[in-house]
């Protein structure tokens, strides 16, 4: 007879569940009697649409007779568990739309849960998006040229005003073959980046992580090779003259440990002022472009921040360069502020304009965690508050940009990299702005 009661009772909360499933969206509420503790449960929350962000959402549990049960809400359709804690919990979505908010409470006999529908407006009041609350620079996210419809469509028109191609306008991809350039893939993001508006920074003329195999099998002359990259340079900044604003011209010269010049193919054919040619050679080719050049580790590594500046004196004694960018690949425990801030002010001492370029900020840098911790997201979450900090106290003529390297977790070039798993992002994988992303906001106010 008991089991028969109890066959019956998941028969009705099925039944419920099913009910309150395919509901409207008012006063929903499921109640059983949990038997067991003969007391009845009734489950239902409240959801509310914040007014000064309409992209957020405040959820409270109002259920009743559930204490001591597990619960967790979704935000969206089947999404990702999102443990249900004391008091009201919020969620900001990235894109406009209708959303299924569901609370499941694991209750003795089933689970119970309760889902309503939100929807979220297109908002013109919208002081969460980076872009509006960075002042005076640029807001950048590095994409691909596949990456520019749907949910990242969406994140990129309502957050960001500028854009790096992650590795599309490098010269591995543009001159893949000798004598014939291939502007497939950069034309798809310069073309997306001015219909809307957005600043485009070209990302790299010469790094010596991109050079195509057959250049690095040259045989022709050191003349030859030389006029090869001056076309080069040339041919690339007159293409997007106009329509990319500023280009990283040389990336990452100086070797690690010696802090000499990397003795890449372009300083051993061209001389060891290969650099100051590629500048030359940029400056005339589009004279209204800003340049810089671009370099990691230079933060903490003050050999390494010295030898870039002397490289950046000599382009600036010659008016060769504009621009510093410090790839801010850190971790959330490492680089320290100080250390950040000494690259500001030597760039600022200098007049140029700084570009924070690349942040991402590790989180498992040693390897000890397997899933993002909250104590972890929170540490990244400082440690990006900070970075939006030290960018925004910099003085107005030198702001230029902070540049995101990257939108999810998922797409992240960390992991790959260091060869171990990492969260350095600002996105969840439904595309909802992540502790990291608030940190920016909270550091730019
Ligand atoms: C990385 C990209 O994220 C990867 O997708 C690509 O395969 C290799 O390059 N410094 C730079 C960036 O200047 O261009 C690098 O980007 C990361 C390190």
């Amino acid at each position: 007879m008991k089991n028969l009661i109890n066959y019956l009772k998941i028969f009705l909360l099925i039944i419920f569940s099913l009910i309150v499933s395919c509901g409207s969206d008012d006063d929903l509420n499921v109640t059983v009697i949990d038997e067991e503790r003969e007391i009845p449960i009734s489950v239902d929350f409240e959801v509310t649409i914040s007014e000064t962000n309409t992209f957020e959402i405040t959820v409270n549990n109002t259920s009743t007779g559930t204490n001591g049960l597990i619960s967790y809400w979704q935000f969206t359709e089947n999404g990702e568990r999102v443990a249900d804690n004391d008091g009201p919990e919020t969620h900001v979505y990235a894109v406009a739309g209708d959303y299924l908010v569901t609370l499941t409470v694991e209750a003795p006999d089933a689970d119970i849960t309760v889902s309503k529908t939100v929807t979220i407006a297109e908002t013109s009041t919208d002081n969460t998006a980076l872009k509006n609350a960075a002042n005076g620079f640029s807001m950048g996210m590095a994409v691909r040229s596949n990456r520019l419809s749907g949910s990242h469509n969406a994140v990129l028109v309502r957050e960001f005003n500028s854009l790096t191609a992650e590795f599309e306008m490098k010269m591995d991809q543009i001159y893949k073959t000798e004598g014939s350039l291939d502007f497939t893939a950069s034309d798809i993001i310069v073309d997306y980046g001015v219909a809307n508006n957005m600043d485009v920074h070209g990302h790299t003329l010469v790094w010596h992580n991109s050079i195509p195999s057959w250049m690095n099998n040259f045989s022709g002359t050191d003349e030859e090779f030389e006029t090869l990259v001056e076309d080069y340079i040339t041919t690339v900044m007159q293409r997007y003259a106009g329509k990319v604003r500023s280009w990283d011209v040389v990336n990452e010269a100086i070797e690690d440990g010696s802090n000499a010049l990397r003795n890449s193919i372009f300083r051993q054919k061209m001389g060891d002022n290969y650099i100051e040619k590629c500048y030359q050679y940029a400056r005339a080719a589009d004279p209204n472009a800003i340049l810089f050049y671009n370099d990691y580790n230079v933060t903490f590594d003050t050999g390494k921040q010295n030898a870039m500046f002397a490289i950046v004196d000599n382009l600036q004694s010659k008016n060769l360069i504009d621009g510093v960018g410090a790839q801010m690949h850190i971790s959330f425990n490492f680089p320290t502020r100080t250390q950040i801030q000494s690259v500001v002010d030597g760039t600022v001492s200098r007049g140029l304009k700084m570009h924070f370029a690349e942040l991402d900020i590790r989180v498992n840098p040693n390897n000890d965690i397997t899933s993002l911790t909250q104590q972890r997201a929170i540490a990244q979450q400082n440690k990006a508050k900070e970075v939006a900090e030290i960018y925004n106290a910099i003085p107005d003529e030198n702001k230029f940009a902070l540049t995101l390297w990257g939108m999810r977790d998922s797409e992240s070039w960390l992991p790959e990299f260091w060869g171990q798993p990492d969260w350095g992002l600002f996105y969840n994988e439904d595309f909802s702005p992540k502790r990291s992303h608030e940190g920016l906001l909270e550091g730019m106010e």
